[in-house]
């Protein structure tokens, strides 16, 4: 199996969520960029009924908690899989919140030998929430170690070195374990066998992104009407932290252009002004699609053949770009590759040759 944290990309070492140089310069990236982590704090729901949307997790989740509290047991593992930015990390500290136990967070990749999972684990408290960002990135052996502490909540511990080496089985702390990934298909089946609730997150309508604004715009005190908020959650990519994203710069231009106050044309002219276009691509949407289009004949074009030509990561190309390209019907995934549908053409001003259309 393929384990990305395996491989060179040691950038995400340094911050789990950073992306690409290209991606963290886009507006409407789904990813964090750097100055959104203060912001994002501050505009985090912290409790279930604050959480916007995903009405089938929100409903899962209230059950598993309710139950789990009046047992007086720990939560059930949580597994959070979606693309980036749609509320997993929110989440998982709702659990805890919810539970009214502590939160302890690490990654993936900020555990890199047994010692820094081992020390974790003996240190877990009963029933507090271990939330685990970018599973897909963690080690191999780590992950075997993990599979008998979310079970049985034991840890095999190697005492000495060589021949007098012995293994000595430490008992630890019942916990709930949450892990978030952007990469679900990356996961091993005894991995994500060990998880009894597992929620996916989709991407946000149209509407409920409004909220997502007009509760940011509340919470930052910036007045916003009806069709100002729509607008910006219209171009947000389904995804509450390009809305937010978005929203902070909205309200840059308005302070500076409109007296401060958010409607629709204020969005729109600074919108525009952001080249963020009526479904919230930039320039790096439309050459992906103008690529496979122009260079490709419209496509199959494969994953690596792809990125080469755009000179994005594949990683990124799929995490980031893809999804939200195939959610709104612009890009079709293929056995045999990426192709842009009607669609695309039609988004970019191009005929689609007579021979496709026929399809
Ligand atoms: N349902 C929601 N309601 C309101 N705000 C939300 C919701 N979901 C996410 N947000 C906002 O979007 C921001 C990004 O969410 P979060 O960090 O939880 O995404 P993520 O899925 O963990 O992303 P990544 O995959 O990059 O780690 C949050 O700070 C929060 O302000
Ligand atoms: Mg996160």
């Amino acid at each position: 199996m393929d384990f990305p944290g395996n491989n060179s990309k040691m950038k995400s070492k340094v911050d789990p969520n950073a992306r690409s140089k290209e991606d963290a310069e886009r507006l409407v990236s789904a990813g964090r960029v750097d100055d959104d982590a203060a912001f994002e704090l501050k505009l985090r729901p912290t409790r279930l009924n604050e959480f916007i949307g995903q009405t089938k997790v929100k409903e899962l989740l209230a059950i598993a908690l309710e139950a789990a509290k009046s047992r007086g047991e720990a939560l059930d593992h949580v597994l959070l899989f979606g693309p980036p930015g749609l509320g997993k990390t929110t989440l998982a500290t709702i659990i805890a919140n919810e539970l009214g136990v502590g939160f302890q967070q690490t990654s993936g990749p900020a555990l890199q030998i047994q010692g820094d999972l081992t020390a974790i684990l003996t240190n877990v408290r009963e029933r507090q929430v271990l939330f685990l960002d970018e599973i897909h990135r963690l080690q191999p052996v780590l992950e075997e170690k993990l599979y008998t502490a979310l079970e049985d909540y034991k840890l095999d511990i190697m005492i000495g070195q060589g021949p007098a080496a012995r293994t000595h089985v430490m008992d630890i702390k019942p916990f709930t374990f949450v892990a978030a990934t952007t990469r679900p298909g990356l996961l091993s089946s005894p991995l994500r066998s060990r998880f009894g609730i597992l929620l996916r997150l989709e991407f946000y309508t149209d509407d409920e992104l409004r909220f997502v604004v007009e509760r940011s715009a509340d919470v930052l005190g910036v007045p916003i009407d009806h069709d100002g908020a729509a607008e910006i959650a219209m171009r947000s990519r389904g995804t509450p932290r390009i809305a937010n994203r978005l929203l902070r710069r909205v309200r840059d231009y308005a302070q500076v252009r409109a007296a401060g106050k958010i409607d629709r044309e204020t969005a729109c002219k600074a919108l525009e002004m952001l080249e963020v276009d009526a479904h919230g691509f930039d320039e790096l949407d439309r050459r992906l699609l103008r690529t496979i289009i122009e260079k490709y004949d419209g496509g199959p074009v494969g994953l690596n053949t792809l990125a080469a030509a755009l000179a994005e990561e594949q990683d990124a190309l799929e995490e980031v770009y893809e999804p939200f390209l195939i959610q709104i019907g612009f890009l079709d995934r293929t056995p045999r590759g990426r192709v842009a549908t009607r669609l695309a053409y039609e988004h970019l001003g191009i005929e689609m040759p007579r021979k496709l259309s026929l399809f």
